[in-house]
């Protein structure tokens, strides 16, 4: 498995759209996509920043699954995510390891990607997001 660079920064928001506010009007990012994921309960936006993207995540509802961490931590950085060249191998080695992936494994993420998150226990501190992008993509 092979690290290709950090993809994004995703910060966890209370109000996803004060938020594209901020991150949009405020800062002057460019918002360039958006994604509802019904399956994880949330809705993202991702803003360029020229090199790194920032992805905001908003909760669809009480049970969405960054619901736990702004009940517990609030807003803020909620993971920061690293590509990778391929997504099933870099799991399968870090488990080999002895990490363990969150929530059971590969997920789809935004725009066609495949994703894993290793649990911020075994990184200190930092929820870290693997993901795979598709072909036409990387
Ligand atoms: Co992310």
């Amino acid at each position: 498995m092979q690290y290709l660079g950090i993809d994004h920064i995703g910060i966890a928001v209370l109000d996803l759209e004060k938020a594209t506010d901020t991150y949009g009007e405020l800062l002057g990012f460019e918002c360039t996509g958006e994604e509802v994921m019904v399956e994880r309960g949330i809705k993202v936006r991702f803003f360029d920043t020229n090199n790194e993207r920032i992805e905001l995540l908003g909760a669809l509802s009480d049970n969405s699954e960054i619901s736990g961490f702004l009940n517990k931590r609030g807003e803020g950085v909620h993971h920061i995510c690293l590509r990778v060249d391929n997504i099933h191998k870099a799991v399968t080695s870090l488990e080999k390891r002895g990490l363990k992936i969150v929530g059971g494994g590969i997920k789809k993420g935004a725009h066609g990607s495949l994703v894993a998150f290793i649990h911020p226990k075994e990184t200190h501190g930092v929820l870290l997001e693997l993901v795979e992008l598709p072909a036409d993509q990387s």
